[in-house]
This record gives structure tokens, C-alpha cells and sequence, in this order.
């Protein structure tokens, strides 16, 4: 019997890793630090505010999100026409290309990033015009900058990027956009945006309020820690917000993640307290892992990106088999999101023990 035909722009499209699991060993703890998750369990005001939220899932949400909307409006200063809701920033990114991209149109961004882009290109059959990353694993802004044409209608620029953790400055920043035509959509991919130091990674927001084709892309996945509610948003030009309306897939986002995002705003001093108690962690492993020799690259996200090469998979493996599940990409390098303390702290007896077997 025939198969129905589906789009050959799908051939070959890989599909999407997610982090794997720890393995479970009878008496021994395991952590999860392959999915850029955030360890801390929810608040209660959070719970709270979902349970409430529980007696009416019988109804749809509310289409617009208006209430969300509003406080993400209020929270950043913004007109809520310029606030656009969706399923995950991933949800939001799907939007943005589709708004954008057609069959031949292109799309720059840095490489290795996050994976979901070349993906997503792909699905609406735009081409990748993908750019190396720089010696030290951070976006090329100048390469980046050559490498749109008149083919180009999407730029992302993830900061910090994910998996290296690396960000670009205020100066650099303000020198793409300036070099980026004014009909090409540059998205600033905000996802960890939180666990930056502000005084040297710049707000997107700033420059989304001078140029109306700059987008800001964040997420109350990571540090508001509601990734399984899958509910992200995008602050974009009026044109640009109202397009990613139309393209919403329809009733998206949940009254639970709704009420949930709603109750992270609200709770966002004792979020942000944890966001900097991740940060501490993230910088005392990144100076122990220096100790050891390694050399994680300058991460300001809750994450550390060490280059290993083809020793990636040995090393992820070696964290695996003690309980630590991490997120090795082959022949480059191991991506290490930060835990619980003990979950860091065990981190770095494998990576101490690995050294000692000198693998290299
Ligand atoms: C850079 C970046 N953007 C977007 C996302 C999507 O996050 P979510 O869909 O949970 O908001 C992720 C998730 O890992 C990410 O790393």
C-alpha cells in the first residue's frame, strides 16, 4: 500500500535529543543535569496558585492570556500589544519562523546554538546559514553580520548562548544591530537571561525599544522553573507580536501555566534569590573545574560548556555511570547543567577521577 506523502523538507531532519535521565541505582541518588533545568522545586505561592487554578480545566483557557499578558506588560514596561504568548519559547521560536520564513529564505545564526534552530529552518524549508562560533565558543557577531544577504529574514542571536553559556556585550550588540538591515528580524534568544552579571551581558529589551525589528525571546522554563507548563513569551514591534498571534497554535498555553506564569512574576524576588544561589554555584564549579586543569568556557547561564572534543562521549559516560546525567554533543564538547550542591560537588570527583586516569 502507498504511504501518504509527506513534505521531502522533512527528510533528514534529526530529531530533537532531549537531555537524557540519570541511570537509577538501588541506594544512590542520581541528578539530571542535561536539560538546563532548574533543581529548585516550585514555590509554594506557585502551587498555590495552580491548584487554584485546577477547578477550571474543565474550559478552555483564556485565548488571548490576557491576564499574563498584562503582568508580563507591567513586570517589563511595555505595551501589552508588543507582548506575545506561547507554548515554551520553543513555541515562540516556531512562531517566529513561521512569520518570517518561507521555502528558500535564509536564516543566520551561530554554531554550534541551540538545536532547535536548523530544525525549525528546515520545517518551513529556509535555508541555515549557520556561522561558526568563535575561538572562544561565543557568536562571531562580525562573520554573523557577512553572512546575510538578501536571501536572510531571521537573525537569532542566543544570549548567553546555549550550550556554551558564552554572551555577547552591550558593545558588540549594538554594533550588529546596526549592520543588520532594518527588514530582517533579529531575535534575541533571552532564555537564561536571569543568570547573567547585567553589568557585562546586555538587556535585549533595551534595544528591542530602539529598533522595532529587534524581538526578545524568554521562557519561565529555567529560572522561574515552570518547564513542564511549557509557557514562554516574546516582546516584540506591534506587526511582530500581532503576526505571532495569528500563528498561535490556538488555546496553547494552559490556565494552569497561565495562573503558574502569573504567580512567578509575583514571586519573582524569592525566584531570583535561587537564580543567584545558581550562579554562586555555577562560578565556584567553574573555578574548580579550573583547579582540575579544565577549561570550561566564560558561561552566564546556569550551565558550563567544557570543550572536550572526542573525548566528550567517554566523559558523559563517566558521569553517567556515577549517577550524573549530562549533555555530551559528539566530538565537541560536554554540556553541564548546574545542580544541586551535591550534584555539583559529585561533578567534580568524576571530573577529578577522569583527569587522574588521563584519558587525553
Ligand atoms: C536557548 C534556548 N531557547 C529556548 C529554549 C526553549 O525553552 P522553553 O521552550 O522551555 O521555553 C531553550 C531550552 O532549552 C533554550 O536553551
Amino acid at each position: 500500500m502507498a504511504e501518504p506523502r509527506l513534505r521531502t523538507a522533512l527528510d533528514g531532519i534529526p530529531s530533537y535529543k532531549a537531555g537524557q535521565r540519570p541511570p537509577e541505582h538501588p541506594g544512590r541518588r542520581s541528578y539530571k543535569l542535561s536539560s538546563n533545568e532548574n533543581h529548585h522545586e516550585p514555590l509554594p505561592e506557585i502551587l498555590a496558585a495552580i491548584e487554584a487554578a485546577l477547578p477550571q480545566i474543565h474550559r478552555y483557557p483564556d485565548y488571548a492570556s490576557t491576564a499574563l499578558v498584562d503582568a508580563i506588560a507591567v513586570r517589563f514596561d511595555v505595551p501589552a500589544e508588543q507582548v506575545a504568548v506561547g507554548t515554551g519559547s520553543v513555541g515562540m521560536l516556531q512562531q517566529l519562523f513561521q512569520v518570517t520564513c518561507g521555502p528558500g529564505d535564509g536564516v543566520v545564526f551561530g554554531w554550534r546554538s541551540f538545536e532547535a534552530y536548523p530544525i525549525m529552518a528546515q520545517i518551513v524549508g529556509a535555508t541555515a546559514q549557520r556561522v561558526d562560533l568563535d575561538a572562544d565558543d561565543r557568536h562571531d557577531l562580525d562573520a554573523m553580520a557577512l553572512a546575510i544577504d538578501e536571501t536572510t529574514r531571521l537573525v537569532l542571536v542566543c544570549n548567553p548562548n546555549n550550550p556554551t553559556g558564552t554572551a555577547v556585550d552591550e558593545e558588540q550588540l549594538a554594533g550588529f544591530i546596526e549592520r543588520v538591515p532594518s527588514d530582517v528580524l533579529i531575535v534575541l534568544d533571552e532564555a537564561y537571561c536571569e543568570f547573567v552579571d547585567p553589568d557585562r551581558v546586555p538587556d535585549g529589551l533595551r534595544w528591542q525599544r530602539q529598533h522595532g525589528n529587534v524581538a526578545v525571546l524568554r521562557t519561565f522554563s529555567k529560572a522561574h522553573g515552570l518547564a513542564a507548563l511549557r509557557v514562554g513569551f516574546c516582546i516584540a514591534s506591534e506587526p511582530v507580536a500581532d503576526a505571532l498571534r495569528k500563528v498561535q497554535v490556538p488555546f496553547g498555553v494552559s490556565t494552569l501555566a497561565q495562573a503558574a506564569g502569573i504567580a512567578a512574576l509575583h514571586n519573582e524576588g524569592a525566584l531570583m534569590e535561587r537564580v543567584h544561589a545558581i550562579r554562586e554555584q555555577r562560578d565556584v564549579l567553574d573555578a574548580r573545574l579550573r583547579d582540575l586543569g579544565l577549561h570550561p568556557a566564560q558561561s552566564q547561564a546556569n550551565f558550563l560548556w567544557l570543550r572536550l572534543g572526542q573525548q566528550s562521549g567517554a566523559f558523559a559516560a563517566a558521569c553517567q555511570e556515577a549517577g550524573l546525567s549530562v549533555r555530551p554533543f559528539e566530538g565537541e564538547g560536554v554540556r553541564i547543567t548546574i545542580g544541586e550542591p551535591e550534584a555539583n560537588a559529585a561533578l567534580l570527583e568524576v571530573a577529578a577521577a577522569w583527569l587522574a586516569a588521563d584519558p587525553r
